[in-house]
């Protein structure tokens, strides 16, 4: 296998437009029959609170309900399920709900049945990557497929993608691996999209042991409420004024983990990655935490928004490739063009750079 030495890097731009809603017309779907052989009826629970807890998602913009809430104790029951709802004449619409962390409805079941995957219990059990799931596949006849990487690969891949639409996974191997204990957390701003991107890329391809451990990019808008919990109270005022400047300051995030013992190596390191970027002299910001800190911070941001009721909103979420060559036109043409021109509120904007050979 010949290697692709070349790297092409295009920009992975994530936004979140709080002014998004869409509305949906109710659909005519085929309905769950009155009647259902015992051994089926007696797992569904049709309780409207129920029904209505599974009517919606973290997207929070579709809202159906089910007929029915099926709530297996075992494998075989959902197996059961779709083999019944296969063998009928009109097979109703089945659905797979864990934590509904869907942002489209693909945990629902318009006059269907959801299937509650959280009363099989969860696995906690194995040793890295995923390598092997076991599923059944909902298109097809109700059969339990094994598949990885390796073996069924093309039911894996189209499991791992299928957002939910390919089948229903009810076990995962999660191969586990030794984890750091600390991180160096950094955001540089950047005024210049260029400078910013420029940087990213640069970031993105050095080889592995000099690599930093994260890079992501976010933009802050001159809009409230502007997103300080990362920065220092101190520099909350210049901050501000640098995005009141500019009307949108990017921030790029670096980050690189660490053992405890190795705190003055990784402090070499973080200084010769910093080194030559051309981030706004001045803005540059650091962060020490714990591992679990860094990977729970979506959290930390969801308890203050809990806080304030701004969280069971929409969030109408979009993920676009760019490519490189037109990602200084996607910042002239979206960010300033359309956001800054027309004062829209983005709530979280992401930018990452990707190496397209990975
Ligand atoms: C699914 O089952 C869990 C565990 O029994 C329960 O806590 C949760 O409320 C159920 N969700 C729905 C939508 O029925
Ligand atoms: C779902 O059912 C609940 C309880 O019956 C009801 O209040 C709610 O309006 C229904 N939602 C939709 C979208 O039909
Ligand atoms: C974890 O998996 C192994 C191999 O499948 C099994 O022998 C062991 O009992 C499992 N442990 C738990 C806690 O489930
Ligand atoms: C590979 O897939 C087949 C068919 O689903 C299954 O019977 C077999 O156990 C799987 N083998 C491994 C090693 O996962
Ligand atoms: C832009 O939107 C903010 C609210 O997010 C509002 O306070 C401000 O007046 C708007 N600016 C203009 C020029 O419309």
């Amino acid at each position: 296998m010949t290697q692709n030495k070349f790297i092409l890097p295009s920009a992975l731009a994530m936004l979140c437009l709080a002014s998004i809603v869409v509305l949906r017309q109710g659909q005519t779907t085929p309905s769950l029959p009155s009647q259902l052989p015992k051994y089926l009826a007696i797992k569904l629970n049709t309780n409207p609170e129920t029904i209505s807890q599974a009517s919606t998602d973290y997207g929070h913009i579709v809202h159906v309900n089910a007929s029915a809430v099926f709530e297996p104790t075992s494998v075989n029951d959902i197996i059961e399920l779709i083999k019944y709802s296969n063998s009928i004449k009109k097979p109703f619409t089945i659905a797979a709900r864990g934590q509904a962390h869907s942002a489209d409805g693909q945990a629902m079941a318009h006059n269907g049945v959801v299937v509650n995957m959280t009363h099989l219990g969860d696995f906690r059990n194995g040793s890295g990557i995923i390598v092997s799931d076991t599923y059944v596949d909902v298109g097809g006849k109700g059969d339990l497929i094994t598949c990885s990487a390796e073996n069924n690969s093309e039911a894996f891949y189209a499991v791992l993608g299928g957002l939910g639409q390919y089948g229903i996974i009810t076990r995962a191997r999660i191969t586990l691996g030794p984890t750091p204990s600390r991180v160096k957390w950094l955001r540089l701003l950047y005024t210049d999209f260029s400078a910013f991107s420029r940087d990213q890329e640069h970031l993105i391809s050095l080889d592995d042991t000099n690599a930093a451990d994260y890079v992501e990019g976010l933009i802050m808008l001159n809009k409230p409420p502007l997103q300080f919990s990362f920065f220092p109270a101190s520099d909350k005022q210049r901050i501000t004024s640098l995005v009141t400047e500019y009307g949108v300051v990017y921030a790029l995030e670096l980050v690189k983990y660490y053992s405890p013992n190795s705190e003055t190596m990784v402090e070499k390191e973080v200084a010769n990655l910093v080194k030559g970027l051309k981030f706004v002299p001045t803005f540059s910001f650091e962060k020490d935490v714990s591992y679990v800190e860094f990977l729970d911070r979506v959290h930390t941001d969801e308890l203050v928004l809990r806080s304030k009721g701004l969280w069971e909103v929409p969030h109408p979420w979009i993920n676009l490739f760019v490519p490189k060559s037109r990602i200084l036109d996607f910042n002239k043409g979206v960010i300033k063009g359309i956001i800054l021109k027309q004062n829209i509120s983005a709530e979280v904007f992401l930018i990452y750079a990707m190496n397209r050979n990975k």
